[in-house]
């Protein structure tokens, strides 16, 4: 039996799989993220611990519960948690979403070989530039600061005992030779830190460690339970939608949207605005564009209508129609690929005396699409090929979103049978490769699908017309 937690932004999910990797039983636990102020993003570390403890309390007494033998995390990247030497946590840990280094980011960005050697541009949600904010703003914490550890690599503290993180989530540092997948003296340097403040480094799919004994006892568990590497949460839903091989790929609806491919070498393209990381197995990385706000953006479109993004769209039916009279500009949060900007705003265009809600929300759908399509398109750039890709995330339940989504993309998208094949699922597998050393490809295997949506023939056109125009309008605001 193995286990896989999804340390999430707003809870944390544990997923026990059998032998065979079969998803058996699962729980979840909720916590908050703190807004101390505007663009600031925070949780309390030891939040984690307790929906840890929740959740293994819900699944203690599931079948085969005590035969687990194998755990993995998967986690929200980025963070910050700063330990003193004692390991106890300096200050809230500063989240992926938080904005407030922007200026330090930017600096980070523009020093020599930077972004050569990290692969990427230093976004102002990635680590580094979070210290150097520390330094500035809070110099006793920085100070006192022993080891720096994401939040998935804090959970293997709590697991193990030591300091360890995986290749997949340390790649979004900007403290990690990405390429050679060890941190960088010179990366470190010109974040103002050291190679002792670093954890340990494995691949997500090897052993970090082994269950403390305190914890064994107080689940119910035997006393040599392996703690895998674990990975971040893109690599890890990788890991659960088997995209592992170049020409694989997920684009996902979710609250930020992903649209993501497998790679068997490091071959970054930081101007495009593509992220470039480690895979969570050795000898792969995988690039992604991300857009801050997908369905984040109809979530909003309900709140301030009252209304809730199903019924906004009922309407529309399940047939595509073609381009509606509204646009929209889905940057409600600022955006990252293509256009690594933290002030972009979003917009409505077209706007008249008889413009509906259910025009807007028609007009939402189809501007996170064409975000997607940026996001498409940036990773083309990278030379990455995408000839299979699979739809997730909550706004794949919209048959009328996936529909303009594959017309826009102009991509057939697989809609995955209902079941697991998120980043729980993928932190299991990863557990079950640590204690197993089974071949990855045997492993990591895509779920079974459950339909082929194409993209509409007839509205193909219609809606590049309407990709061009996005991309003008993009371009007058950046
Ligand atoms: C990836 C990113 C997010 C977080 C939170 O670069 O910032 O996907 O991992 O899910």
């Amino acid at each position: 039996m193995y286990l896989g937690i999804d340390l999430g932004t707003s809870g944390l999910r544990a997923l026990m799989t059998d032998a065979a990797g079969k998803p058996v039983a699962s729980a979840e636990a909720q916590y908050d993220v703190q807004t101390p102020r505007p663009g600031w993003s925070e949780q309390d570390p030891s939040d984690w611990i307790t929906a840890l403890d929740q959740a293994m309390a819900q699944l203690q007494g599931s079948p085969g519960y005590s035969d687990i033998c194998g755990i993995a995390v998967a986690g929200h990247m980025h963070g910050a948690v700063l330990l003193d030497g004692s390991d106890q946590v300096l200050r809230p840990c500063i989240l992926w979403n938080d904005t407030r280094s922007a200026a330090e980011a930017a600096e980070l960005d523009a020093a020599e070989k930077v972004r050569d050697l990290s692969g990427n541009i230093v976004f102002p949600g990635f680590t580094a530039p979070k210290l150097l904010w520390v330094q500035r703003h809070e110099p006793e914490i920085f100070a006192n600061t022993a080891k720096v550890l994401l939040p998935a690599a804090y959970l293997n503290l709590h697991l193990t005992g030591r300091h360890v993180a995986d290749m997949s989530d340390s790649a979004g540092t900007s403290w990690l030779d990405v390429g050679a997948r060890d941190w960088s003296e010179q990366l470190l340097q010109a974040g103002h830190m050291r190679r002792d403040q670093m954890p340990d480094l494995v691949e997500g799919s090897a052993a970090a460690g082994t269950l403390r004994p305190e914890l064994a006892v107080r689940w119910g568990f035997g006393t040599d339970v392996t703690v895998a590497g674990g990975a971040g949460d893109n690599a890890a839903a990788a890991c659960g939608t088997g995209v592992m091989a170049p020409g694989q790929g997920f684009v996902s609806l979710g609250t930020s949207g992903v649209v993501l491919t497998a790679r068997d070498g490091f071959r970054p393209d930081p101007a495009t605005a593509v992220h470039t990381f480690c895979h969570a197995i050795p000898d792969r990385w995988y690039q992604m564009g991300v857009m801050l706000s997908a369905t984040d953006c109809m979530n909003w479109l309900g709140r301030i209508t009252g209304q809730s993004p199903a019924d906004l769209t009922a309407g529309l039916g399940e047939e595509l129609q073609p381009p509606g009279p509204v646009t929209f500009m889905p940057y409600l949060s600022g955006e990252r690929t293509p256009h690594n900007s933290a002030s972009l705003r979003g917009g409505f265009q077209g706007l008249s005396i008889a413009t509906t809600a259910e025009d807007l929300a028609r007009a939402v759908m189809e501007g996170v699409c064409y975000g997607l399509r940026d996001c498409l398109e940036a990773l083309r750039k990278t030379g990455a090929e995408i000839d299979s890709c699979l739809v997730i995330g909550g706004g794949s339940k919209s048959a009328y979103w996936v529909k303009l989504l594959a017309t826009i993309l102009d991509l057939p998208l697989q809609l995955p049978k209902d079941g697991e094949f998120g980043a729980a699922l993928g932190a299991a597998r990863l557990a079950r490769l640590a204690v197993t050393g089974d071949d990855p490809a045997d492993v990591l295997t895509a779920p079974e699908s459950a339909m082929t949506v194409a993209p509409d023939p007839q509205l193909r056109d219609g809606y590049e017309a309407g990709y061009a125009a996005f991309r003008r309008r993009a371009a007058e605001l950046t």
